[in-house]
């Protein structure tokens, strides 16, 4: 009965999620998504609790994780959020791989799909605790944040894969069907099949060696799109564990992080416009990356506070386009007041938020929902590239690559093909950043010569305090 009660309630929570996830889609229903889908998780905590359990060791569990949870989480910065990601992707990797192999040592061999999945589930959660240790490392620059390239290997990481699929069939494999394999390779076996713990062993030891040689090649400016795959890795790994456990709550929640990783992957891999497998060859920012515009001396053209708070004073139209430095300054707040104050003069403010500005999907989201900007001055990237030639003034604080034109007119750049904001096309573009430094991708912005664009040059939390002080004064 109280099976059938446990399942009730898994099903429960699997609606939840997913109408959870749903209304995470859109900022307005965000809020309501995310309780739906933490109720959704109590539900499915709460059924699983229903089973005969040792309670004592999950409420010691659950009380320590708890602590460090919240204690990481609170100390964290917004800056780090990327890596913080990665090492929780790391933690359900390793808890899959550990909750899979101690019930396949707890019941060995017994039947095929449960063998298969405990293999999937070791090999995939092991590649994602170590690739995810390696994310955290690169990012956190713990670990060389460039790219690891050796020759022979990806070669290597094939031999590697291959080796690990050869121990997941072991794992399935009885005595007499071991015996029978050995045979065909003309080897003996011993009186008994190899032992399950010593396959498992060397399983584990295989995935984890390929997590690593997965990652190093990667440079660290690709670890968003890493961190995101190694998610949907973690949800795989989780959803096979379910598979071995018969648990159909984290089959169900395995296959939703697995699917929406993969999603999320995609998406930023098409605004980069790189393909996943590009990503994951490594490399990328390794050699010095050119394009016609690099061979061009840009002459650029500087203003002050002072002259920059003019333009603003007379500007009917801005539209704000917030970018990775904007991060770096942690200028949001400042970018807030600068908003309200030309609201409140008669402004029309908008904010155009490319979908990789930054260096984690709706990063710049975050950001200015923090400063408590409206999400409904918010625009994606194709709802508002039309408006730019009726802008007065496009303001770009901290960004770079998502604003070069060379993405639209150079064939030779590397970032040639991938979307961007057209503020080249505004009435007046403003670019508040250090220096002429380049981006992520490391090439130069043609925009910084174009005819329309002014730069003015500092960080951009003081930069942007310092205009709202020069406007006050013209107020
Ligand atoms: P970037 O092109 O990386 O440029 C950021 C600019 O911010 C730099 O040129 C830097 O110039 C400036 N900056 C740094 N610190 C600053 C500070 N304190 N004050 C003012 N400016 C500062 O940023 P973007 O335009 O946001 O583009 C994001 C890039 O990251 C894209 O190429 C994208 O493909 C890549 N990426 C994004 C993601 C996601 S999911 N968002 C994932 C992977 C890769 P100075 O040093 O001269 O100040």
């Amino acid at each position: 009965m109280i099976h059938y009660f446990q399942n009730f309630l898994y099903l429960l929570a699997a609606v939840f999620f997913i109408v959870g996830i749903k209304r995470l889609s859109a900022v307005r229903t965000a809020r309501h998504g995310n309780f739906l889908a933490s109720f959704g998780m109590f539900l499915a905590v709460f059924s699983s609790l229903l089973s005969r359990l040792d309670y004592e060791l999950i409420l010691s569990g659950i009380l320590i994780g708890s602590s460090i949870g919240i204690f990481f989480a609170r100390k964290v910065k917004m800056t780090a959020m990327p890596q913080a990601v990665a090492i929780l992707n790391g933690f359900g990797g390793i808890s899959s791989l550990l909750v899979a192999s101690a019930e396949f040592l707890r019941n060995p061999r017994v039947e095929l799909d449960t063998s298969i999945s405990v293999g999937i589930s070791v090999l995939i959660g092991g590649i994602t605790f170590t690739g995810s240790l390696i994310a955290f490392g690169k990012l956190q620059g713990i670990v060389r944040e460039r790219s690891v390239i050796f020759p022979g290997q990806h070669i290597l990481n094939v031999i590697f894969f291959f080796i690990s699929i050869c121990l997941i069939g072991l794992i399935c494999l009885d005595y007499k069907e071991m015996e029978a394999l050995f045979g065909f390779f003309g080897l003996g076996l011993g009186q008994e099949a190899l032992p399950a713990n010593q396959i498992i062993l060397t399983l584990i030891i295989f995935s984890l060696i390929l997590g690593i040689l997965s990652v190093i090649p990667i440079g660290g400016a690709d670890m968003p799109v890493v961190i995101s795959l190694l998610n949907s890795y973690s949800g795989i790994a989780a959803a096979m564990t379910g598979f071995a456990l018969n648990n159909h709550i984290l089959i169900i929640t395995g296959a939703l992080v697995g699917a929406s990783g993969m999603i999320l992957t995609r998406i930023m891999c098409v605004s980069m416009n790189r393909s996943l497998m590009n990503v994951l060859l490594g490399g990328f920012g390794t050699k010095s990356q050119k394009s016609s515009s690099d061979a061009k001396e840009i002459v650029i053209k500087q203003i002050s506070s002072e002259e920059a708070s003019m333009m603003f004073d007379t500007a009917n139209s801005v539209v704000i386009v917030p970018g990775y430095g904007m991060a770096v300054a942690q200028a949001q707040h400042s970018v807030r007041d600068l908003s309200e104050f030309l609201e409140k003069k008669g402004s029309s403010v908008k904010f155009a938020i490319h979908p990789v500005a930054g260096r984690m999907p709706g990063h710049m989201n975050v950001l200015l929902a923090e400063a408590n900007i409206p999400y409904t001055q918010l625009y994606e990237m194709d709802a508002i590239n039309d408006e730019f030639p009726n802008v007065d003034i496009a303001l770009v604080i901290g960004a770079n690559d998502v604003t070069n034109p060379a993405a639209r007119n150079d064939t030779s750049s590397p970032i040639y093909g991938m979307p961007i904001l057209n503020v080249d096309k505004a009435r007046s573009v403003i670019v508040i950043k250090r220096s002429l430094n380049h981006g992520y991708a490391g090439i130069d912005n043609e925009l910084y010569g174009h005819d329309n664009c002014l730069m003015y040059l500092g960080d951009a939390k003081e930069a942007v305090s310092k205009l709202v002080s020069e406007l006050k004064i013209y107020a």
